[in-house]
């Protein structure tokens, strides 16, 4: 035992311990060979002798084990004693995630709406041609409707919408004509697919949202008020603003407004009062109901928000969002 107490204090390593313990306890060792000698003693020996080894083996394992916990306490210690760790050096913080821009413009968007009493609707962006095209008018012939222009799934006659125009659709067949569910105020922000040709200024996939309001007495100069009202909420009050005329199969008359940026005009928005026809269709009578309606270019507005291309928009570089935001 001393012997063994003598070898477990010169010990430096866990392996220096690992081979003392084969040594003592292992295969080859003297204990185990008592033990297998057992069998050659007389009965009535073996059980006292078996015994008095066993004990001794206990002694060992505890000594073995308890040498093996001084052994890494002092390494522990000793690693910390030579560590230069500082505790009083400030942390390393870790950088957080935020919004993407387009998503910024978005809750800016909608929020501002809310205050005028939109509410959020929303709809698939797998769709029927009947909420993306035939209830709004866009008649079979229509170029909107070309291969070139609508990502078809040809498989079960849907397709990825064109523009949220379609949650119109869908939220106005829903209320069946019933006029004492107006008047409405949606707003359906998403995202909307063109089989367009790709370049800086145009994806194939964008941001839109789209607002309507249905009731009865509804007027044009409500559509101008709204889309100037949200326009300022975005980039301010000296934000210019211009109206012009322009052709939408569903609504009559159609006007977009265009805001003055650093590139000159763009179109920002695409807007009218919905046709009789397309009111009819959605099952209201175009003569006691009217409505507006108007879609905005969310990648756009967030796009000359901050002067970023399209591609720049959702080319996902941190890079290009750092410079963006003036980090
Ligand atoms: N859907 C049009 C577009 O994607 C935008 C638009 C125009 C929406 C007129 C409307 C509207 O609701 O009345 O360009």
């Amino acid at each position: 035992m001393n012997e063994l107490i003598k070898e477990l204090k010169n010990a430096k390593t866990p392996q220096d311990l690992d081979n003392i313990k084969s040594k003592w306890l292992g295969k080859k060792s003297e204990i185990k060979a008592q033990m297998d000698a057992l069998r050659n003693l007389p009965a009535d020996q073996r059980a006292a002798t078996g015994a008095k080894i066993n004990a001794l083996r206990v002694q060992y394992e505890n000594a073995i084990e308890g040498a093996k916990s001084e052994l890494a306490n002092k390494l522990v210690n000793e690693k910390l004693a030579n560590d230069s760790f500082d505790m009083t050096l400030p942390g390393v913080g870790t950088k957080s995630g935020a919004l993407h821009t387009v998503s910024i413009i978005e809750e800016k968007c909608i929020n501002a709406m809310r205050r005028l009493g939109f509410v959020v609707a929303t709809g698939p962006d797998i769709e029927d041609p009947k909420y993306n095209f035939d209830l709004l008018d866009i008649a079979e012939h229509h170029p909107a409707r070309d291969m070139q222009d609508t990502f078809w799934i040809k498989k079960d006659k849907k397709l990825l919408r064109t523009h949220t125009t379609s949650v119109q659709s869908r939220y106005m067949m829903d209320l069946k004509g019933d006029e004492s569910k107006l008047p409405i105020y949606i707003v359906s922000p998403g995202r909307v697919y063109r089989n367009e040709a790709l370049d800086a200024m145009h994806l194939a996939a964008f941001h839109q949202f789209e607002g309507l309001m249905v009731g009865s007495g509804i007027k044009i100069s409500e559509l101008k008020g709204t889309i100037e009202f949200i326009l300022k909420e975005i980039y301010g009050d000296d934000i210019k603003i211009r109206f012009k005329p322009k052709y939408y199969p569903y609504t009559e008359p159609s006007i977009g407004a265009d805001i003055l940026t650093a590139r000159g005009w763009v179109t920002i928005v695409g807007a009218g009062m919905v046709s009789p026809k397309v009111m009819r269709n959605f099952g209201f009578d175009p003569s006691r109901i009217s409505g507006l309606a108007f879609g905005f270019g969310t990648s756009r507005l967030a796009g000359e928000f901050t002067g970023a291309t399209m591609r720049e928009l959702y080319g996902m570089d941190l890079r290009v969002f750092k410079k963006l935001k003036g980090e």
